[in-house]
């Protein structure tokens, strides 16, 4: 797919020139920003998410400077049917070359007081989701030899939180998927592999109880002695959609200022 007459001059960090991204949750905390480096790499965006007030935040951060690269859709990504559709008339424009599956929710209590309702409804749009978007993208990329597929996973899946149940849960999914994926799609110069953040102060913080003590406990357990901010993910989520990138498959990338080692 190509896209020219861009308004701002992208940088020419990372080969996102032209690449068309399909990005889910991309409106959210840590999606807004990294759309915005992705647009400024070259990249052309779509994003997916439901979410109206984080919608406009995206617009506002993104605006005019990125606005004829920037496509959003308000999608539903817990809705198969519409969501398969919408997926469906996109394409009918222009294959995706780089798939985000990043959108999740995270409902926070103890695993005795979820129902499965519940936590199939987690699993819907935080994996099936991804199923979809990547099932949909794949032919083409296949056809054309190349692609990559971003899986955004959480360090929550090496144990250390409780009252996650059903988060943890799909995103051991997302890192199986991850590696399943990479040992298939490789030879067809497609990569796969998972961005696992640690702790952003982003809406998903917003489950703990007590900001100043959660921030206190996550700079004892860090390496690094600061806050993540969004562009510590957008960096690492750029690289992998890169070119240079192509030799490296399969593979969870904690970014997380060295909370967890493995
Ligand atoms: N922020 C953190 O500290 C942290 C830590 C570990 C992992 N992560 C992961 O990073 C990713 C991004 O997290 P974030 O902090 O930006 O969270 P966020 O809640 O700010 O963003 C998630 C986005 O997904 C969208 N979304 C949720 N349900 C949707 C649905 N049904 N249909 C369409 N869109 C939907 C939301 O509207 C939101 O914009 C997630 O996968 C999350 O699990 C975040």
């Amino acid at each position: 797919m190509t896209m020219t007459g861009t308004v701002a001059q992208p940088s020419d960090r990372f080969s996102l020139r032209d690449r068309r991204v399909l990005y889910t949750g991309a409106a959210g905390g840590l999606g807004n920003d990294t759309t915005r480096e992705m647009l400024r790499d070259g990249a052309y965006v779509i994003a997916l998410d439901n979410s109206r007030d984080n919608i406009r935040s995206l617009e506002a951060n993104c605006g005019s400077e990125y606005r004829d690269r920037l496509r959003i859709v308000r999608q539903d990504l817990a809705d198969e049917a519409s969501l398969k559709q919408t997926l469906a008339s996109l394409l009918d424009e222009g294959s995706f070359d780089i798939v985000i599956n990043n959108a999740a929710i995270y409902p926070s209590k103890p695993f005795e007081d979820y129902t499965l309702e519940e936590h199939r409804a987690v699993q819907a749009v935080n994996v099936d989701a991804a199923l979809i978007c990547t099932a949909m993208a794949l032919p083409a990329m296949r056809a054309r030899k190349w692609g990559r597929i971003i899986n955004v996973t959480s360090i929550t899946y090496y144990g250390g939180w409780e009252n996650l149940s059903p988060y943890v849960q799909s995103k051991g999914a997302l890192t199986g998927l991850t590696r399943a994926w990479a040992r298939e799609f490789g030879k067809w110069g497609i990569t796969v592999n998972a961005i696992s953040p640690g702790a952003f102060p982003t809406d998903a913080e917003k489950i703990h109880p007590n900001p100043e003590e959660y921030a206190r406990f996550v700079l004892e357990h860090q390496a690094v002695k600061r806050r993540g901010i969004a562009s510590d993910i957008a960096s690492a989520i750029c690289f992998l959609a890169s070119d240079e990138a192509g030799f490296v498959t399969g593979q969870t990338i904690n970014v997380d200022g060295g909370w967890v080692m493995k």
